[in-house]
């Protein structure tokens, strides 16, 4: 065998992202693995549709079965979003024992566990690094390279479209409706922007950040969320006079056993790390018991950047594959805490 083949569900903003990358980056994956990395299949709606790079009208397909129950494909990309078909076909990609890597947050924050559970009872991956901060591994942040520690606090940016619009709006007097128009044209919002405007889409990186972090299952109803839509450039302005910047600020805290996470638009001090947060960059800082505090920050959505992620996951489900261990040392807990909401 000379190659690993993966099948691609979607190809938008992060999937075109996808195999650009692994085109550009393929001596680099070669390096890693000894195989290359080859794009099978990719499910697509639109088969009309002019994507931003060639592909082979051959791979592409309107049946996720050619993917599903291909089995020559080793490692299913869901970058569809959405969440029921995402979730019936992640469930028979796992079941049919391929690994799975999705940037799909929605999905994640729903259903996590219980993907989770399907992907360990059938000794495969599940990773989802790209599903929270874009590019930046977070996730492997948390749940890698802070593991030994115990995490009191996570903090931050974690929606680029918000930051991107609230950055427009203070520094260069775009209106709002102008704003968001450029953060889709530039990929960065959801396919219904609602979800980022109205904090929804920070709301479930939250609750997966805090899961991570806390080893509970946060219920995205138990989020408090505020969005950006009720502020006005007056408001944001008057702020900026006073020497604050308007953020949408995510904030999940575990103290004696109770936990809040919540999503609220803030006004931080100008001269607070966070205010220089700009466009659709994301920042999160981490507070352990051991580590103090920890920074993490880069793009949060964009194409390449969250593509990024994506293929690095795929690189580490490849891996994990050739040492046999798939499964057996996933990210994420494996016991649950019970915690009660923070007292009001
Ligand atoms: P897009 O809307 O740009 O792309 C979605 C792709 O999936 C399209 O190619 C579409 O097909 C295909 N698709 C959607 N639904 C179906 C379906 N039911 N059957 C077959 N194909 C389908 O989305 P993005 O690339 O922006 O986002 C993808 C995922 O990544 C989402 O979960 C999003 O939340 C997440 N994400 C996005 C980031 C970003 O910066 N954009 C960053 C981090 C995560 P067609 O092209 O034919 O319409
Ligand atoms: N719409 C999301 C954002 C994409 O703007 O942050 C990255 O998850």
């Amino acid at each position: 065998k000379t190659d690993v083949s993966i099948g691609l569900l979607g190809l938008g903003t992060v999937g075109c992202g996808v195999v650009k990358l692994i085109r550009q980056h393929q001596e680099e994956l070669v390096h890693q693995l000894g195989y290359e990395v080859k794009v099978k299949r990719i499910l697509v709606r639109d088969i009309e549709k002019d994507r931003d790079i060639e592909i082979d009208p051959a791979s592409i397909t309107l049946n996720p079965d050619d993917i599903l129950n291909d089995p020559e494909i080793d490692v299913v990309v869901e970058v569809m979003g959405g969440v029921n078909e995402a979730r019936q076909y992640i469930i028979k990609a796992l079941e049919n024992k391929k690994h799975v890597v999705t940037a799909n947050k929605d999905l994640i924050a729903l259903y996590g566990p219980e993907l989770q559970e399907l992907a360990w009872k059938n000794q495969c991956d599940l990773l989802y690094e790209a599903s929270v901060g874009g590019g930046i591994p977070i996730i492997r942040g948390l749940t890698d390279g802070l593991v030994s520690d115990r995490i009191q606090k996570v903090m931050g940016i974690v929606n680029g479209t918000t930051n991107f619009i609230l950055t427009k709006m203070m520094d260069e007097g775009v209106s709002y409706e102008e704003a968001l128009r450029d953060a889709q044209a530039l990929g960065f919002a959801e396919a219904d922007p609602t979800a980022d405007v109205e904090g929804l889409d920070a709301a479930r990186k939250m609750a997966i950040l805090a899961r991570l972090a806390f080893y509970t299952n946060v219920k995205l109803e138990d989020v408090e969320v505020g969005g950006i839509t009720n502020l006005s450039s007056e408001d944001l302005h008057y702020g900026k006079t006073l020497g604050y910047t308007m953020k949408l600020i995510g904030v999940a805290e575990c103290q004696d056993e109770q936990i809040e996470v919540c999503v609220q638009p803030t006004f931080v001090a100008q001269n607070h790390p966070l205010a220089s947060v700009k466009n659709e960059f994301n920042a999160v800082y981490i507070n352990g018991e051991a580590i103090g505090e920890a920074m993490f920050y880069g793009p949060g959505a964009g194409s390449m950047p969250t593509a990024t992620a994506v293929v690095s996951d795929v690189v580490a489900a490849i891996k994990n594959m050739q040492l046999g261990v798939n499964g057996r040392n996933l990210r994420g807990p494996r016991f649950e805490r019970k915690l009660m909401p923070l007292d009001q």
